[in-house]
Formats: C-alpha cells, structure tokens, sequence
C-alpha cells in the first residue's frame, strides 16, 4: 500500500496557495513525488506540511447488522486520517478479519485481543505496523470465543477494553476498534472504551432495524447498567441517487430528530472502487484519480479531525509562507 496526499488537496484543506505547499517541501526537505504532474507524499511528510495535533480518541464501529461498511468505511478513513499526519491504531475485534486482511496481514502467528487478555500482555507492545502512521492488532477466527473469556473470569466488561485503550492512547490519535456484528460483551466493552461510537447504515431493508436495536441496546441496556456516557455518531454509507430507497431511508434519518443530531454531515456514495481497491490489497488513496469514494472519505475524515484537533487553523499554517510573491518563484522550480 501506498496511500498519496496530493499537494493540491493539503492546500485546499490548509486554505493556503499550493506554490506554499511546494516551497515548503523544498525547503525542508521533505520527501515528496512527481508524478502524472502530480505531487504528492505520504504519512511523515504529512506531519510536517499539516502540523495538526489531536486530542487522542478512541472510535469504535459497530452496528449489530453485518455488510453496512464498518469495515471498509473504517479502514478507508484510517488510511485518510494518516495522510493528515494522525497516528492510527486499530484493533480488529471481528473474528472474520476483514480490516486485518485488507492490511495484508497473517494474524497466525501474532497475538491477537484473545491472547492479550488471556496472558495479559502489553497491548501496545503487539501492535504490528501496516505502514508509517497505521498499525494494528490483528485478528483471526479464535477471536470469536472472547464472549466466552468475559463470562468464564467474569471481567469487568466496562474496564477490560477501557484499560488497554487508555494505554494505546500516548502513542496514537485515533484508536479505530472494527467490531464484529454482534452485541455481546466484547462489542460492549469496545464501546465502552470509546469515545465515539460510529453505527455506519445502508439503505438496505433491515438496516434502520439495525441501527434501531443497536441505538437500543446501547441507550437503554449499556450506557444506564454502566452509568456511561455514550457518544454516538451515524454514517450513512451506500448512497446511490439513482433508487428510491437510498432518498427514503436518508430522508428518514434526517426527518428524526434523534438520528439527525447524531448524523455525519458527510455520507458516502456507493462506489466500486471501495471493494475493488481492498480486493487489490490497497487503499482508494493509492490511486491518484480522483473519484467519489476519495472525496467522501476525505470529508468523513475532516469531520474526524474537527471533532478532535486541539491546534485551530491559524497556528497549524504559521510554519507555512504563504506569501505570493516568494511562492510563484518556487511554483516555476517544482
Ligand atoms: N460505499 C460503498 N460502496 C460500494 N460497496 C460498499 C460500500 N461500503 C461497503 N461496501 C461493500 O459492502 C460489503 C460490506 O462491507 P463491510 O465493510 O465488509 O461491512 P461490515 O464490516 O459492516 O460487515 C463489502 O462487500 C463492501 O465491499
Ligand atoms: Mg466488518
């Protein structure tokens, strides 16, 4: 994988003239591509062109319903929020491992959850690197009887995960959990260590049922036996102007006061190249057409980073000269 912040898209997000971006490549040195008459550059140099700080969160994706696109809209805005220059760290809870295979990894012979809480190791010193700014804890299909080790040694479901979580938090700005899709005590304990809890739906019938029961399930069962407060969020994924449904069931959730408040402004269209692209073992960063998958990630991406960035928008472009004058002379040298 070789996921590409174009040039271009760091200087409309930074609001400032891309000759900027170019003279502040040059000048520091930083590792960039031309290609296709193209710059572009990935995670490290990132950190030095946004110069965004974070404050370090947790989200977890869940959704009782599976094929809604936790998997796949998770994955795709890890990979989005690490070309902003944010340190990503995913625990795949699922024992399908979707999100693990889409990072080209064999959990075989790694520690995965179960291993971890079964020998009690260090979750921080398992987290296997996928690429700079994205590592994960893998998963593989023992991890389907962690249900079980909760009920066996009776562990306190909403500190078990919150402990691992609260460790992984100095050393990455966003903990992804890809939950499988079930409501039992590990999914529970996930989303009590979260922060945000991010229920993606799709217009497909029983995908509303879904998020109803999930809603449910959290509000009333979860959040009161467990005195939290839960922050949950709502994607909606698979928009396809063309039927009916996607305009119904998107109509709904806006109409509904109680999902609205809880809706992303950003929705993410149906697109192949979601699939196509994990199936390929990349990302749909690693393309450097434009497409509707990359621009609806990427917006599902900022409204990630305006809920947790603690710098604002002045202080993270000081390092940058964005005066015309000096920056059409360096435009000519790129
Ligand atoms: N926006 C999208 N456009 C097209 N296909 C999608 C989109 N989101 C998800 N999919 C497809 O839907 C299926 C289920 O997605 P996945 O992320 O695995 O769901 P979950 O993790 O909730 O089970 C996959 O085949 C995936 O390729
Ligand atoms: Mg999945």
């Amino acid at each position: 994988m070789e996921p590409k912040m174009l040039a271009s898209e760091a200087s409309d997000f930074l609001k400032v003239t891309l000759p900027a971006i170019h003279k502040h490549l040059k000048s520091k040195n930083l590792v960039y591509t031309k290609s296709q008459n193209k710059v572009y550059f990935g995670h490290s140099t990132s950190k030095q062109i946004f110069k965004l700080a974070f404050r370090p969160t947790c989200w977890s994706w869940q959704n009782l319903k599976g094929g809604v696109g936790k998997t796949h809209l998770s994955f795709a805005t890890a990979i989005r929020l690490s070309l902003y220059g944010a340190r990503i760290g995913v625990i795949d809870l699922d024992q399908q491992a979707n999100f693990t295979h889409a990072c080209g990894i064999n959990a075989e012979d790694k520690p995965i959850l179960i291993d971890i809480m079964r020998d009690n190791l260090n979750i921080e010193d398992h987290m296997v690197k996928v690429m700079d700014g994205l590592d994960i804890l893998p998963s593989r299909i023992d991890n389907a009887v962690l249900d079980n080790i909760f009920a066996v040694n009776n562990l306190p479901v909403d500190r078990e995960l919150k402990k691992r979580v609260a460790r992984l938090k100095s050393k990455y700005d966003f903990i992804f959990i890809d939950c499988p899709p079930s409501l039992g005590a590990t999914v529970s304990s996930a989303s009590l260590a979260a922060d945000y809890i991010v229920v993606p739906v799709d217009p497909e019938r029983f995908s509303l049922l879904g998020l109803n029961v999930t809603l449910r399930e959290l509000e009333e069962n979860i959040a009161k036996r467990y005195e939290a407060n839960l922050n949950i969020k709502i994607v909606f994924n698979k928009y396809d102007g063309r039927t009916v449904l996607s305009h119904q069931v998107l109509t709904s959730l806006v109409k509904d006061e109680d999902y609205n408040k809880r809706l992303f402004k950003t929705f993410i269209r149906t697109s192949q190249d979601l699939p196509n692209s994990v199936a390929k073992s990349k990302s749909i960063f690693d393309s450097l057409r434009s497409s509707t998958a990359k621009e609806d990630i990427d917006l599902l991406a900022r409204e990630f980073i305006e809920f947790t960035r603690i710098n604002n928008q002045i202080e993270a472009t000081t390092h940058l000269d964005n005066t015309q004058e000096q920056s059409n002379e360096t435009a000519e040298i790129m």
